[in-house]
């Protein structure tokens, strides 16, 4: 079989190097992939019906979606329509990453444990709310904001700065409406699932460190590390998060004839109560997914089929106990500014010991890899217990290096602290 990956960043890289593990994958190509693909044929185009135009011309047997946008476009729909097999919930699906008010209203409807929250288009009646619920408080962009859309507001006026940002256009039409959020307390903790509309089949459990510096603080990111499992996931939560979270989902996606052949993912807080709810994303995490398919020993491509083609019922996915570990190494500035261009050495010393280093912003200049994104790689490691597995990623982090390199020291510390 002949597979097609959209996406170019970490988290398609580590797709690429599973699928390619698969005895039932012959090719993959990606558009438009990057630099660290082994193997991997590149595809330059971009557009829904030019992409679709390459799978029926090159015979693509599957097609597999990372990033949230092509969703949200309407990727799904298009291949589907002209019968070509893909992993990805239709467009009128995407909005429970796509929109907010969306994905808060299905849980709403279908019961799930969420935040409490209102929905606000104008200014004055959101200071209203504000003044009315107090501090600390969570605002939010409705639509898609490249993870950059949410503020913990610690005081009312910090709230009513970030309405008034929202509203006044930051976001662009993403920020014309605003979800005003009970502000929730406890760990975090990412369930990511694979779902064909009539079956939900979870996967490991994971926790990225969604802040910039060490310590949790600092601006919020794509995500500077990932771990898995999330010791914070115990065998009960994992019962309790399948009765009042995944089995409902799935409930929820059939009342609503929603076509959900695809990954959902399921930010989490485990508060005092239980778990909510924090938001849903469409997509495989980035960079959980990194260090979750370094424990996947089952075949990634038959259980992306098996989503694509409803029939998740068939299979059953084994890993390895030994957990796994994702630093991600950054450009100097990131989230904010960051230079391009610097030539970034030691790839190949760092996956001496058994790690693997994902791509995510890196381009090949003149023979060299040099960075080419705020994230640049996402160096993985596995380890007897996770206290190994951080050893061994660091270990390997330590043999890279570029001008301006930047990352957090700690890791799965909430792990390690367990
Ligand atoms: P989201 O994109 O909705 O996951 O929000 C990004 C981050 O903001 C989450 O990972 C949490 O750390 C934080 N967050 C979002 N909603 C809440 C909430 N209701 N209470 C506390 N923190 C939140
Ligand atoms: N790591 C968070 C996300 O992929 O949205």
């Amino acid at each position: 079989m002949k597979v097609l990956l959209i996406g170019g960043g970490g988290r398609e890289h580590a797709l690429a190097w599973k699928l390619s593990q698969s005895p039932l994958v012959e090719k993959i190509y990606c558009a438009p992939g990057n630099p660290g693909m082994k193997g991997v044929e590149p595809v330059a185009l971009s557009s829904l019906e030019e992409l679709a135009d390459f799978a029926e011309a090159n015979g693509i047997g599957l097609t597999m979606v990372g990033p949230e946008a092509s969703l949200c476009e309407g990727i799904a729909d298009v291949f589907r329509a002209r019968g070509l097999r893909i992993c990805g919930p239709s467009k009128e699906a995407a909005q429970l990453e796509g929109s907010k008010s969306y994905a808060k209203d299905f849980m709403r409807r279908h019961g799930l444990p969420t935040a409490k929250a209102a929905r606000f288009t104008e200014l004055q009646p959101a200071l209203d709310y504000i003044e009315a619920e107090g501090a600390p408080i969570v605002v939010k962009a409705d639509g898609l904001a490249a993870g950059k859309g949410v503020v913990v507001a610690e005081t009312k006026e910090e709230a009513a700065e970030a309405v008034r940002e929202c509203l006044g256009g930051k976001f662009g039409s993403a920020g014309a409406s605003v979800l005003i959020e009970e502000c929730l307390f406890g760990e975090e903790a990412s369930i990511i699932a694979l779902c064909d509309g009539k079956t939900i089949l979870p996967l490991a459990s994971s926790q990225d460190h969604k802040r910039a510096l060490d310590g949790d603080t600092g601006p919020n990111t794509g995500g500077m590390g990932a771990y898995s499992p999330a010791p914070v996931v115990t065998d009960e939560l994992w019962q309790t998060i399948n009765v009042q979270i995944l089995q409902p989902f799935v409930k929820g996606v059939q009342e609503d004839k929603l076509d959900f052949r695809g990954i959902i993912y399921a930010g989490l807080m485990i508060t005092k109560e239980g778990p909510k709810v924090l938001e849903f994303n469409v997509r495989f995490g980035d960079p959980e997914t990194q260090a979750i398919l370094m424990r996947l020993e089952s075949d990634l491509a038959e259980a992306l089929v098996a989503v694509a083609d409803g029939k998740l019922d068939t299979i059953r996915l084994q890993w390895t106990p030994q957990p796994a570990v994702c630093v991600v190494l950054t450009a100097k500035g990131y989230p904010g500014s960051y230079p391009k261009g610097d030539i970034i050495s030691g790839l190949d010393e760092a996956e001496k010991n058994g790690a693997v280093v994902f791509h995510a912003g890196t381009k090949r200049v003149d023979g060299n890899i040099v960075t080419n994104g705020g994230r640049v790689l996402g160096v993985t490691a596995r380890g007897n217990d996770i206290a190994d597995a951080v050893k061994n990623a660091y270990e390997a982090v330590s043999h890279i290096s570029w001008n301006g390199m930047t990352y957090r020291k700690d890791i799965a510390h909430r792990a390690l602290e367990r």
